[in-house]
C-alpha cells in the first residue's frame, strides 16, 4: 500500500477495517456499551480550540519530551495493549522495533502475546511494563521481580479493570482470547485470508507472560475469567515498597484515586478511561485531566491517554498539564497493515502534525506548553490551571 494514502489516524483505521476479520476489528475498535465513552474522549479534543499566534520566530522547533530521567524523540508512546498479535502475528515485535528506532516508549501489557524478555531484547530501555494482578499476590510479585530482572525501569499498574468491561460488539461477534472458533468465526476468518493465513504458520496468539507463574493449576492471567485479583491500597503500598523504579497508577479518573496514589508514594498517575472500554458513562479523559491537574498542582507527573488521534490533540493534552501522552488503538491498526514501515509512518505522521501545530500556535518546544496556546474563551474557562 502506498504510504501517501495514510495521512490521518482514521486512514489507518479504515484500511485495518478492510483487512481484519470483523471480530478482531471489533475487539480493537470497540468500547463499553454503544461506545459513547470512546466518542466522548474524541469529542472533547475536537471541542477544545487552539489560538494561532504569528509574527514570532518559531524556526527551530523540537518536540522531544523528557519524563523523569529519559528523553524521548517524540512526545507520545504506545499504550499497553493485551494480545497485540491478534492484529498481526508479529505485532509486538514490529511495535518494539519501531519504538526503538524512533525512540518512543512502548508500554508492554501483562497480557502481551510476546514475553517481556523477548520484547526487551529488541527495544531495551524503550520498554515500560504494565502490570495486572494475576491469580495470587505471590505470583504477581514474582512477575514484578521478573520485570526488574529484565532491566525495566518504568512500571505502570492498571487499576481500572475490577471486572471485564461490557462490550456488546465482542459478545455478538463471539470474540474470545485466545480465539475459539464456531462457524461464524471460521467464516469471518475465511473472508479475510490475508489476515488469517499467516496464523496457520504462527498459531493462535497466547498470553506469553504466563509461563512459570501458574498457581495451583490456574493460569496467572486469563481474560474475562474472574480469576484475577483486584488491586487495593494495601497491594499498592506493597508494590511501592518492593519496586524501586518509577511507578505509575493507570486508570485514574478521580481526584480521590489520584490522592491515594500520591499518598502511597507512586511516581505519578496515568489518567485513562481505558479508551472507553470499561464504563460507558465515564467522563472524557481531557475533562478529567483539567480537573485533576488543577487540584493536585503542577509538580506531580501525569501520564495521559484515551481518544488522542492528532498532533493537535497531543498539544492540547500538554497544554492542560499532561507530562506524557500515549495512544492505543491507532498502533494496532498500523500493525494490522502488516509491516513495520506502517508503524514508523504513523509515528512520523504524528510528529509532522505536532511540528506544524507548534509553529501555528507560536511555540518552539513541547516542553513548556501551557494554557496560553488555547483559544481565549477556553483559557478563561480553564483559568485555574
Ligand atoms: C485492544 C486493546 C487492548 C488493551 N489492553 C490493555 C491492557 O492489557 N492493559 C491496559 O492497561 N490497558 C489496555 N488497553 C487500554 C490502553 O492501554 C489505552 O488506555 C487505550 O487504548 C487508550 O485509548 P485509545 O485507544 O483511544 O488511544 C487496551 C486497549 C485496546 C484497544
Amino acid at each position: 500500500m502506498n504510504l501517501n494514502n495514510l495521512q490521518t489516524l482514521d486512514d489507518f483505521r479504515l484500511f485495518a477495517k478492510k483487512k481484519l476479520p470483523k471480530m478482531v476489528f471489533g475487539y480493537i475498535d470497540g468500547g463499553a456499551g454503544d461506545g459513547l465513552a470512546l466518542k466522548r474522549n474524541i469529542q472533547s479534543f475536537k471541542k477544545l480550540l487552539l489560538q494561532p499566534k504569528t509574527l514570532l520566530n518559531v524556526k527551530n522547533r523540537s518536540f522531544s519530551k523528557r519524563i523523569n530521567d529519559q528523553t524521548f524523540d517524540y512526545p507520545f508512546g504506545i499504550a499497553p495493549m493485551g494480545l497485540c498479535n491478534v492484529s498481526n502475528p508479529n505485532a509486538d515485535t514490529m511495535l518494539a522495533q519501531a519504538a526503538k528506532k524512533l525512540n518512543i516508549p512502548f508500554c508492554v501489557s501483562t497480557a502481551s502475546s510476546t514475553s517481556i524478555e523477548d520484547i526487551y531484547k529488541i527495544a531495551s530501555n524503550n520498554v515500560w511494563f504494565q502490570l495486572y494482578m494475576g491469580s495470587s499476590v505471590e505470583s504477581t510479585m514474582k512477575l514484578v521481580e521478573r520485570v526488574e530482572k529484565v532491566g525495566i525501569k518504568n512500571l505502570v499498574i492498571s487499576v481500572d479493570v475490577p471486572a471485564p468491561g461490557y462490550r456488546p460488539r465482542e459478545l455478538r461477534d463471539g470474540f474470545t482470547a485466545p480465539f475459539t472458533f464456531g462457524i461464524k468465526q471460521i467464516l469471518d476468518c475465511a473472508f479475510h485470508p490475508s489476515w488469517s493465513l499467516p496464523y496457520l504458520f504462527y498459531g493462535k496468539p497466547k498470553f506469553a507472560n504466563n509461563e512459570g507463574l501458574s498457581n495451583k493449576g490456574k493460569n496467572f492471567f486469563e481474560r474475562n475469567s474472574g480469576t484475577r485479583l483486584i488491586p487495593d491500597l494495601d497491594f499498592l503500598k506493597k508494590l511501592r515498597n518492593n519496586w524501586s523504579g518509577n511507578l505509575y497508577v493507570k486508570g485514574i479518573t478521580s481526584l480521590e484515586d489520584a490522592y491515594h496514589s500520591i499518598n502511597c508514594g507512586c511516581t505519578g498517575i496515568y489518567i485513562s478511561n481505558h479508551g472507553g472500554r470499561q464504563l460507558e458513562s465515564v467522563p472524557s479523559t481531557l475533562d478529567l485531566l483539567k480537573m485533576i491537574r488543577r487540584k493536585i498542582g503542577k509538580k506531580y507527573p501525569i501520564l495521559f491517554d484515551s481518544g488522542v488521534r492528532t498532533g493537535e490533540d497531543i498539544i492540547k493534552a500538554y497544554s492542560l498539564g499532561a507530562d506524557f501522552v500515549f495512544l492505543g488503538r491507532p498502533f494496532l491498526f498500523a500493525s494490522a497493515l502488516g509491516q513495520k514501515q506502517y508503524i514508523i509512518h504513523l509515528i512520523k505522521l504524528l510528529g509532522k502534525q505536532i511540528d506544524s501545530a507548534l509553529a501555528q500556535v507560536g511555540q518552539t518546544s513541547i516542553e513548556n506548553l501551557n494554557k496560553s496556546v488555547l483559544f481565549e474563551k477556553d483559557i478563561n474557562f480553564y483559568k485555574d490551571i
